[in-house]
């Protein structure tokens, strides 16, 4: 069951993206890495800025959350993190289907680039690298992420994003 993540479910939140991120740890710089992955204020702060978590539920518990966050003309998908033992069974892609449908704006992504499965799991629904100069322009509009992370990280676009995007270099 998909649903929209109760305030008072942070702590689960918290629990499944820490679990979750540890599939990170090793592969992202080490100077990118902390543990936790995730602090609890980092995580008050970006639901206090607008993501919305919503949940998978299975058998009455959450084990994959993502969040989703509408920011000035773009939709952003923000932290997508299933439980280790609850992987490649097609919560993660069920859960980005239906939130997709929740927005009419061009929808951005952002993940690390070393992140290969995570990339290859959003080119699976659509979305598609925009290039490294378009990526930190976006990083630097829409997320508050430091340079350090800028520069290990990618950016995925829907194809609507593409359709509306100014050509690069125009000046305009
Ligand atoms: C990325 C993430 C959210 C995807 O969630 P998920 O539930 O594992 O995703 P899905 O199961 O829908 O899809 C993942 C893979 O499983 C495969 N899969 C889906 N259903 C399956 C099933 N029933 N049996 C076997 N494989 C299946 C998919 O084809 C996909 O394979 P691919 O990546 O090789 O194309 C999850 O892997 C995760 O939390 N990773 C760690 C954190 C992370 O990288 N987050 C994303 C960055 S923001």
């Amino acid at each position: 069951m998909i649903r929209q993540c109760d305030t008072r479910e942070f702590e689960m939140i918290y629990s499944i993206i820490n679990d979750a991120a540890q599939a990170y740890k090793g592969v992202i710089p080490v100077h990118c890495w902390k543990e936790p992955y995730m602090s609890k204020g980092e995580l008050r702060r970006e639901m206090d800025e607008g993501v919305v978590f919503w949940g998978y539920e299975e058998d009455g518990e959450l084990v994959g959350v993502i969040g989703i966050q509408h920011l000035q003309d773009v939709t952003l998908i923000r932290h997508a993190y299933v439980r280790t033992a609850k992987r490649n069974r097609g919560i993660g892609g069920k859960l980005l289907s239906y939130l997709r449908e929740q927005t009419t704006r061009p929808t951005l992504i952002g993940t690390w680039a070393d992140a290969a499965w995570a990339i290859r799991f959003y080119e699976k629904h659509g979305f598609r690298l925009v290039s490294l100069g378009e990526k930190d322009r976006l990083l630097r509009k829409y997320w508050s992420v430091p340079e350090r992370q800028i520069e290990n990280s990618v950016v995925l676009a829907d194809q609507k994003w593409f359709d509306a995007r100014q050509p690069e270099g125009n000046g305009a």
